[in-house]
């Protein structure tokens, strides 16, 4: 006996810090411990309960992760009925039950409590002496089902009130919902799940599918929360007076409450906070479908009382439905940048949430597989905020008869390329690259854009014009573009758009935009290898990857003709990336764009022989070793090479001579049906050729290759330059060889400080970090050039 007391004190303080650490995170949103040390605790409490099962009680947290599965939900009578509210739809219905209100009670103006309507499932909380003692749903609002064990495992529901002025019977109303991330978060699992996990339809079926699980250990894994919004039964205790009052005390016993609630004169006050919670919907972090208007005088209410199962003091003003009903007309392919083939919904107009619907994404084909969605089914489409609407699903009951199947089409619906879809992508594409006219307005874009060409001034809308009235079919043509080009393009826009200016102000303004969008394309046209790789616009290959293969390969003529197990030899540049490159570089009209723009005059200015950091690499091991042979690993690669220097000899080696260099039965089995799938052995042998060329390339360049004046040093820029921007003077550097860092340590190699250069000096001298000056960087710079 001696030794539970303070065990019992014990378990008691560890109930309490965990119920405070619960509210702080659930319902304040201001936690105060890790998690580790959360689990820590409740580990410590669990260890206690288990050792004294005398200990044990209905208010533990232990008892929040799910208890034994029950057979079926009992059920529950609720002491007072949970009623429904009515709908308003317009600012007329709102005004008109503000009005009736008025008139009964002799108000002009009444006042409310107002609230979000939130989207979640009603439910009772039963607490008798402060201690949650039975939840249930609403039912038919006379009886609900009984799903305590359920609402236990919800943390923001607190198992012992706070305080200790609350009733001693209490009853608390309010919604179970599941917040937009969880419901995110649990659909990414569900999908990644491979079927195990179904996925949920939307958050409020989440919520309400995770009460109804007989399991409560299921319910403990979904993300739910819970807004208290009103009481039921309340017997021995005093209250407030109020709705507002009752929601501020509801908090201190510990209940989370929206801070969107708020009070609201008249029916100018209601509308107000309608417009109000409507502008915020998009971005709050849950579903709401409405707001709803309470009368604040609790002793009004009950004056007004009900009109069969609702109350004359409450009313639900409803935002418009954000899904609608309406027929697919057709399906269609659109083309992106990438070449993306994005199936897309063409739907008879309807209106969702006020706005109107003609067209909604079917994201991939296999989305599409999914819904299953056909020409002329009838499909329920949902618009959310700014993204793009939705097909969420198709009404079966009124399919058409001769419906098919949808497929995605084998060309390109603009260039007539094929749509290709690679093994385990989930995206389709349109191979025409910069052929295809979709992808070429896209790509000019890119192509300007300031990361890669620079062209100030070529926005959008001149791409497009460009583009439609045919001056821009390939980046190429940009370079030919002239200023009675411009101008006329100009003109012929203006025409269309009725807009002709005729003033001489007009066209000198015009002619200056010209003049000024031609020296934008002339200064362009010096460029880095790095930059030009990344304007290309070349599937997975970012700035990054570009800087990586002109560090590498050193020139674009090299670079454009490299097979991928090459372009794999350059570090982080894995499968997806270099077939994303060679096949980029496959395409003939690719080809011809790079032709294009070098003759007209665009130039490289930091192109140079291979780096001495691919000479280790050039060895056929790890060619062999990048195909990707199942079972041909690194080690066996370099043992198969050493055996077979002979490319000859390797393409006509038989299985038992593979074995006697090394490689497992299984790996001569893979590298033989390797080699006689069809381009392969021509694969190997453009390896070989393109190892010979950079090979000989290196050689050429003195034995290092072109080691980069900068090669492994790290450089910090600080202060501003007058002669280069600080991203101009980041690419010199970065072509140079030299890694661009943000902040100064011991291992930074220099500090290039221009005027008004702060802290990061101070730290460079203070760990005596060599300095440089800007004309020290631009002498530097200057006679690398003459060495490269
Ligand atoms: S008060 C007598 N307040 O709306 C009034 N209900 O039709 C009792 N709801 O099933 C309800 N948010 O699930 C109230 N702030 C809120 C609400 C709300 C959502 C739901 C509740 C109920 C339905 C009423």
């Amino acid at each position: 006996m001696n030794r539970t007391v303070p065990v019992a004190e014990q378990a008691a303080a560890l109930r309490a810090r965990i119920e405070d650490a619960n509210h702080r995170y659930h319902v304040l949103d201001d936690p105060d411990i890790s998690d580790a040390e959360y689990d820590r605790l409740m580990r410590e409490l669990e260890a206690i309960e288990a050792a004294h099962p005398e200990l044990a009680s209905a208010d533990s947290p232990t008892r929040r992760v799910g208890a034994a599965p029950s057979r079926e939900f009992a059920e529950v009578t609720h002491a007072v009925p949970m009623l429904s509210l009515a709908n308003a739809f317009s600012d007329e219905e709102v005004e008109d039950f503000v009005r009736k209100v008025g008139e009964r009670l002799g108000l002009s103006e009444p006042l409310f409590s107002v609230e979000p309507k939130f989207d979640g499932l009603a439910i009772s909380l039963r607490y008798e002496r402060g201690v949650f003692v039975q939840g249930a749903t609403r039912g038919d609002g006379e009886r609900g089902e009984d799903v305590s064990a359920n609402l236990r495992t919800i943390r923001a529901i607190p198992l012992r009130l706070r305080g200790s002025d609350w009733p001693q019977l209490l009853e608390v109303r309010g919604e179970v919902y599941m917040p937009r991330a969880g419901f995110a978060a649990w659909n990414a699992k569900a999908l990644a799940s491979a079927g195990k996990i179904k996925t949920l339809a939307n958050p409020r079926n989440g919520a309400a599918g995770s009460l109804r699980q007989l399991d409560p250990r299921i319910t403990a894994q979904r993300p739910l929360a819970f807004y208290a919004y009103a009481l039921g039964a309340a017997e021995g205790g005093d209250l407030p007076t109020s709705h507002a009052a009752t929601l501020q005390r509801l908090r201190q016993w510990g209940f989370p409450v929206s801070s969107l609630v708020d009070r609201a004169q008249g029916a100018r006050g209601c509308l107000e906070y309608f417009a109000r919670i409507g502008a915020q919907r998009d971005t709050l972090p849950f579903d709401i479908d409405g707001v709803v208007y309470k009368l604040d005088d609790l002793a009004a209410q009950r004056e007004l009382g009900f009109v069969g199962r609702t109350p004359r003091w409450a009313i639900a003003h409803k935002f418009p439905a954000q899904e609608q009903q309406t027929r697919v007309e057709a399906i269609d392919v659109q083309i992106g940048r990438t070449g993306a083939a994005t199936p897309t919904a063409r739907l008879a107009p309807v209106s969702v949430g006020g706005v109107t619907v003609t067209n909604a994404t079917l994201h991939n084909a296999d989305q599409v597989a999914r819904l299953d969605v056909r020409v002329g089914d009838t499909v329920i489409v949902r618009r959310a905020g700014d993204v793009i609407p939705e097909v969420v699903r198709v009404v079966p009951e009124l399919r058409p008869a001769q419906a098919r199947p949808w497929q995605m089409p084998e060309a390109c619906p603009i260039c007539g390329s094929a749509i290709v879809r690679e093994d385990g992508e989930v995206v389709a594409r349109c191979s025409g690259e910069l052929t295809c006219a979709a992808q070429r307005a896209q790509a000019l874009l890119h192509f300007a854009s300031r990361r890669a060409m620079d062209i100030d001034g070529l926005g959008e809308r001149y791409v497009e014009d460009l583009a439609e009235f045919g001056y821009l079919r390939s980046v190429a043509d940009l370079y030919r573009l002239t200023l009675d080009d411009l101008l006329e393009m100009k003109r012929r826009a203006d025409e269309r758009d009725g807009t002709t200016p005729e003033t001489v102000k007009a066209g000198k303004v015009a002619s200056k935009w010209a003049e000024n969008l031609i020296a934008a394309i002339d200064h362009s046209r010096r460029t880095t290898l790095a930059r030009l790789l990344y304007a290309l616009g070349i599937g997975h290959v970012g700035e990054g990857t570009a800087k990586a293969l002109a560090l590498r390969f050193g020139s674009i003529e090299r670079i454009r003709h490299l097979p991928w197990p090459l372009l794999k030899l350059v570090p982080d540049v894995g499968d997806e990336v270099a077939h994303a490159i060679d096949s980029f570089f496959s395409q003939a009209g690719n080809q011809r764009v790079i032709d294009d723009l070098l003759a007209s005059g665009v130039e490289i200015s930091d192109e140079h022989a291979p780096s001495s950091k691919l000479r280790a690499s050039l060895e056929l091991s790890n060619v062999l070793a990048a195909l990707g042979v199942p079972g041909l690993s690194e080690k066996r690669a370099h043992m198969l090479a050493a055996a077979f220097p002979q490319i000859q000899a390797l393409l006509g080696a038989q299985h038992a001579q593979l074995v006697a260099a090394g490689l497992s039965d299984d790996a001569a089995g893979h590298f033989i049906s390797w080699l006689g799938r069809a381009g392969h052995v021509a694969l190997l042998r453009r390896c070989i050729q393109s190892l010979h060329e950079l090979r000989e390339a290196l050689v050429d360049a003195g034995e290092e290759g072109a080691s980069l004046p900068l090669e492994g040093q790290t450089v910090v820029l600080t202060g501003s330059l007058v002669s280069l921007t600080r991203d101009e003077a980041k690419a010199r550097l970065e072509a140079l060889g030299a890694k661009v860092a943000g902040s100064v340590s011991k291992k930074t190699s220099f500090v290039v400080a221009g005027s008004e250069a702060g802290s990061k000096l101070d730290k460079a001298q203070e760990l005596g970090v060599e300095v440089w000056d800007e004309a020290r960087l631009l002498a530097f710079i200057r006679s690398a050039d003459l060495r490269t």
